[in-house]
């Protein structure tokens, strides 16, 4: 399965692709980590991605493009991928249907006021970078990672000014995919409910697996 996560911030993308990944066996490409991992390297591209990442900009076409065009290339995305945040511009998405044949797009709605909740209780694993939440999903031991034993941490973008102009930008620049998908026949919906173990459940409904 070639799969996109589509969602506001905080809609449990990441967490729901982790799951799919292990259930579907193939990878889950989240562009939001790589470029994180760019900055953490102070690669090049992630010099250049830090200054929108850090006030909640989408990162130029050009460069996520052609990021999610390499790793694409990658022998283990021959039988199929989860894509975690890419597409988020019609540009992108045009792109990517330019590059292979999309099987479903599964998008999970969650209302702003959940979202500032969210995406101020995540923590996330200093070196593997797992996704936990302070309420909703937490850690067996208080600040460690369940799977590696790294630190939990908040993550640069987990500020509220910065929530707010995420979500913002997700309204303005992303949610015409929504509709971009839909007219291709693609699009499965699902409502992120208040509980991890909830939401799988109805995105496999979804998604008929
Ligand atoms: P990215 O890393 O993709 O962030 P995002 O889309 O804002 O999404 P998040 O990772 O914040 O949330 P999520 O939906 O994965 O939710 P999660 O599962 O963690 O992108 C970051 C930045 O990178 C962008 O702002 C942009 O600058 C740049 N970027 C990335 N891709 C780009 C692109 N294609 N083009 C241009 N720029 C790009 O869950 C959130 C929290 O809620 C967790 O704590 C979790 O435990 C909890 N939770 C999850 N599900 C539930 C539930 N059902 N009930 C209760 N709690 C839940």
């Amino acid at each position: 399965m070639k799969m996109v996560l589509l969602g506001p911030p905080g809609a449990g993308k990441g967490t729901q692709a982790e799951r799919l990944s292990k259930h579907l066996d193939v990878p889950t490409i989240s562009t939001g980590a790589i470029i994180r991992n760019e900055i953490k390297e102070k690669t090049q591209l992630g010099v250049e991605a830090h200054k929108y990442i850090s006030e909640g900009k989408l990162v130029p076409d050009s460069l996520v493009i052609s990021m999610v065009k390499e790793r694409l290339s990658k022998p283990d995305c021959s039988k199929g991928f989860i894509l975690d945040g890419f597409p988020r511009t019609i540009e992108q998405a045009q792109t990517l249907d330019s590059m292979t044949d999309i099987t479903k797009v599964l998008c999970i709605k969650v209302k702003d006021e959940e979202i500032l909740n969210r995406l101020s209780g995540r923590r996330e694993c200093k070196v593997c970078r797992a996704s936990y939440h302070i309420m909703y999903n937490k850690p067996a031991k208080e600040g460690i990672c369940d799977k590696c034993g790294g630190e939990l941490i908040c993550r640069e973008d987990d500020t509220v000014e910065t929530i707010k102009n995420r979500i913002a930008v997700y309204h303005e620049q992303t949610e015409p995919i929504i509709q971009y998908y839909a007219s291709q026949g693609k699009l499965a919906v699902v409502e992120g409910r208040d509980d991890v173990e909830d939401t799988t459940k109805a995105v496999f409904e979804a998604l008929d697996i």
